[in-house]
């Protein structure tokens, strides 16, 4: 009641702090619901990105309980299926949707979407399995991803489940710079990543053995 009394006060376009206490106020759950649809917005900013979400986070979950994973990082890979790419709500659309090449200043805001959704989802305690999938879903194995720079198991299992279904998925969805890949086309190409060491060459493994056809990826997605 006391929070909603003062987001009420607030002008919705205010950048002041809200009071200390606040979020504390304002429930878990109804935190969490205000999360799942900003995320929502991000994904609607972005019409070629339709559905990815959900595809991440059924992809992810079949990945982990190949794995044996407990029930509560199934949770979190399911959650941050969502949440991965919060943090691009505070990047403009001149840089999101640039179809051009980026420059080092717009590459620096774009990979910052990693922190800022961190920071986003921080205060809430049901999320803490998922905050390193935020951070850390753009790491490479060799060391050469961001923001952390971190390599090999360093880099959260979680995170490194959820970079192999993203890397699928954007390779095998149409986007206004490329055209869709068929499966096959997707597989080799994640292959040739871990290969090249960008990819975790274990889980990239299990992914193909997972996933042997696109038939089986549609059964997880529907
Ligand atoms: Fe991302």
């Amino acid at each position: 009641m006391q929070t909603t009394r003062v987001l009420a006060r607030s002008a919705p376009w205010s950048t002041a702090p809200l009071p200390a206490g606040c979020m504390e106020t304002l429930g878990a759950r109804e935190l969490e619901s205000v999360l799942f649809t900003l995320a929502q917005t991000v994904e609607m900013r972005d019409a070629h990105t339709a559905g990815h979400c959900a595809r991440l986070a059924s992809l992810s979950v079949a990945l982990g309980e190949e794995l044996g994973l407990s029930e509560a990082e199934l949770v979190a890979l399911r959650r941050g299926g969502y949440l991965h790419d919060i943090g691009k709500i505070a990047v403009p659309d001149a840089i999101l949707f640039k179809r051009g090449p980026l420059t080092a200043d717009e590459w620096a805001v774009m990979r910052d979407h990693t922190v800022k959704g961190e920071e986003i989802c921080r205060g809430i305690g049901s999320l803490r399995l998922t905050l390193p999938i935020i951070r850390n879903h753009h790491e490479h194995w060799d060391g050469t991803g961001y923001p952390d720079r971190l390599t090999g198991e360093q880099i959260p299992l979680l995170a490194r489940i959820m970079q192999v279904v993203d890397v699928y998925d954007a390779l095998v969805t149409a986007r206004p710079y490329k055209p869709a890949m068929s499966h096959a086309q997707a597989c080799r190409e994640l292959a040739d990543e871990a290969r090249r060491g960008w990819r975790d060459p274990r889980l990239v493994s299990l992914f193909l053995t997972r996933f042997p056809g696109p038939e089986s990826v549609l059964a997880q997605a529907a």
